[in-house]
């Protein structure tokens, strides 16, 4: 086997053990038998729901599909499929104990680095790309191996967001992500010049079917935020009657706000004129230059209109976080393609929320654009559909099942997206009403609307 073939497999196996090490400390090192196979909130697993899917997952596209082997445990397949289980149902199931399903991901890992050992990782030339078979195609760079760590890792933000919602005592650890650099003044907005761009990949050996392909986007010029909204300033949207004034919402966005009687971002609590919060257990003053968290996409929309702005489309949004002017490339992320660094991002649960707005100096895009990747999730106005020349690989429920179907377009990570997991073309999604995510955003608006 060739040298960058075993670098390569050295990476994954190191990947496989950093994302089962976090899985574990949101699960076994985190809460007892209760507080795993307790029902937190009605939107989400049973956390041990979690962590045996985790382990299912990688069972099922590690050994059978990649290494051609036979089923562990095949009777509990249809516990672990999502699709055959709403999330508020999961907790009726005859799920596997904490115990046992910590001894069911053991078993499957001990058998997957045997699998990646074995495995022929091999670039396929780009060119016999068309030709190649199921399962080549799924060994292709590694891409199987790095679709079970991404996925991974994307359950452990979705247990991040079962802990935010679960009422009780704190049990995670915070502050140890230190203070991010605070990055010079900047201009409130700047103008992405009129023309094309890539958008999309065909050749990253991480990207998802929903990432493909590379194709070119000609937009006009916009203006665009250099960050994300804070508290502070939607505060002011508050304060300025933004929940009360059905103007500012779309007819879907006042259904909701008037369905829910929605009057703050969720987990807000009111205490007189000010305004505090509940997170992952703990109370404190909402911090005004924290980007907002945990807002719908009603509320972002509702918020833009307010400000006199909109949000980004998501091509919009991929162009400032990956354009740069001076060569015509696209690259990986804003700052270039160097792999994300803490001087880059706050990104993998280093602390638990975002930083402050206006840091990371470092991670900024060629044009200024701050904290694109990591922090929050950007709501974009973009319904989450297929590039053009989609095809779903390896399995079409995925993304392919959710185009079209009315979930909006986020972008860019949050402070709890693991560096591998998020890209300048990573694409997330949920319904226009969620706000149990890690969700925020910025403004953009047209260029000649001024
Ligand atoms: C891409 C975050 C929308 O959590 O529903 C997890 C990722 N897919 N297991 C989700 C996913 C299958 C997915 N999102
Ligand atoms: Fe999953």
């Amino acid at each position: 086997m060739n040298h960058e073939q075993e670098r390569a497999k050295e990476r994954i196996a190191l990947e496989l053990e950093h994302s089962r090490r976090r899985s574990n400390g949101l699960t076994l090192d985190a809460l007892n038998d209760e507080g795993l196979l307790a029902q937190h909130s009605k939107l989400m697993s049973p956390l041990v729901w979690d962590l045996a899917h985790i382990g299912n997952y990688e069972e099922q596209w590690l050994l059978r599909a990649a290494g051609g082997r036979e089923a562990l445990r095949p009777d509990i397949d249809h516990l672990y499929d999502a699709f055959e289980n709403p999330r508020a149902e999961r907790v009726t199931l005859p799920l596997l104990t904490p115990d046992e399903a910590a001894d069911y991901n053991d078993r499957v890992r001990r058998e997957v680095l045997d699998v990646l050992d074995k495995a022929d990782i091999a670039p396929v030339v780009p060119r016999q790309r068309e030709g190649v078979d199921g399962h080549r195609a799924l060994l292709d760079a590694g891409f199987v191996f790095h679709m079970v760590i991404q996925h991974e890792h994307q359950h452990d933000e979705t247990m991040l967001a079962t802990h935010q919602l679960r009422k009780g005592e704190p049990v995670l650890l915070d502050g140890s992500g230190g203070v991010a650099a605070l990055s010079p003044p900047a201009e409130a907005e700047v103008l992405v010049p009129a023309g094309p761009f890539t958008m999309g990949t065909t050749d990253d050996p991480w990207a998802y079917d929903n990432e493909r392909p590379a194709h070119t986007v000609d937009l006009p010029a916009y203006w665009i935020d250099t960050r994300l909204v804070t508290n502070a300033e939607y505060l002011r949207f508050m304060a300025d009657g933004g929940y009360q004034t059905r103007y500012w919402w779309t007819r879907e966005g006042w259904e909701w706000r008037q369905r829910r009687n929605a009057v703050s971002p969720a987990f807000w609590i009111r205490e007189g004129q000010d305004w505090s919060r509940r997170r992952f257990g703990r109370h404190e003053m909402v911090p005004p230059e924290e980007p907002v968290q945990h807002v719908s996409f009603h509320e972002a929309q509702a918020y833009a209109r307010w400000a006199g702005k909109r949000l980004p489309t998501e091509a919009e949004w991929e162009k400032a976080a990956r354009f740069d002017p001076a060569t015509g490339r696209s690259t990986r992320y804003p700052w270039g393609d160097d792999e994300p660094g803490t001087r880059h991002a706050n990104l993998g649960q280093r602390r638990l929320g975002p930083s402050p707005a206006g840091r990371h100096p470092d991670g900024a895009s060629p044009l200024g654009v701050q904290q694109l990747i990591g922090d929050v999730w950007e709501w974009t106005s973009t319904t989450f559909d297929g590039y053009p020349g989609f095809r779903a690989f390896p399995y079409r429920e995925y993304s392919e099942v959710f185009f079209d179907e009315g979930y909006k377009v986020l972008r860019g990570g949050s402070w709890a997206t693991h560096p591998t997991a998020v890209r300048s073309t990573f694409r997330n999604w949920d319904h226009p009403i969620r706000r149990q995510i890690f969700s925020g955003f910025r403004c953009a608006r047209d260029a000649e609307s001024y």
